[in-house]
């Protein structure tokens, strides 16, 4: 799978880019809402090659591409759907980019591909998303897409010492505009 939008490449994972994903996921701003502080190469491995398994899966429900610079091949990032067998009409999005490139609307851009890819060509009926309610940047890509606040989950999670709240977006697939901006 495959997808190229203005300024990007969403394409399939491959082995070696398990070092582009660690040098992105070792900044301390990119892991500030996760429970790690700190990322191995172990761990970027691993990461990749749940990505490469998800690919030969079938049939496949689950999509996690790597974003890169159209003009330049760079790995800036990675977003997915992933659904599942039981409820096959439903998958959760997940964006995600490396520090140096944020706010300049890559991850909007690339998920909005993505989640186009899923109502179009998966024909889902809703695409959900999570993330910790602090998590300013997240929750303003899912409110770009056009995405309904559906919630907020009160200290749902125990990491670093404290309790964190999420916020959960979802739309369904007669509400989505490809070319919505909000
Ligand atoms: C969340 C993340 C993907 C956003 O990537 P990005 O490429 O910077 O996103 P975009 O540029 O498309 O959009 C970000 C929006 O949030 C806004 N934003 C970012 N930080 C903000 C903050 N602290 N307060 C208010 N708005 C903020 C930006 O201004 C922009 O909105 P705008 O286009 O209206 O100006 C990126 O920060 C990231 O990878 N974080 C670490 C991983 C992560 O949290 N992933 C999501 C898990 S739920």
């Amino acid at each position: 799978m495959q997808l190229v939008t203005e300024r990007l490449v969403l394409r399939e994972f491959a082995s070696e880019d398990w070092e582009a994903v660690l040098r992105y996921q070792s900044d301390p701003l990119y892991l500030r809402y996760t429970p790690r502080e700190e990322r191995t190469e172990a761990d970027a491995r691993s990461l990749v090659s749940m990505f490469l398994r998800w690919r030969e899966e079938l049939p496949r429900y689950r999509y996690q591409v790597a974003i890169a610079l159209r003009e330049n091949g760079q790995l800036i990032g990675n977003c997915g759907i992933r659904g599942s067998a039981s409820k096959s009409w439903e998958a959760e999005l997940g964006y995600e980019i490396d520090s140096r490139y944020w706010g300049q609307g890559y991850a909007s851009e690339a998920a909005r591909a993505i989640v186009d890819f899923g109502f179009r060509e998966l024909r889902l009926h809703r695409i959900w998303a999570h993330c910790i309610a602090d998590n300013t940047g997240s929750a303003r890509v899912m409110q770009k897409l056009g995405m309904r606040f559906e919630g907020r989950l009160y200290e749902t999670e125990w990491m670093r010492e404290r309790w964190w709240d999420l916020l959960l977006y979802a739309l369904l697939d007669r509400e989505w505009q490809p070319s919505h901006t909000n």
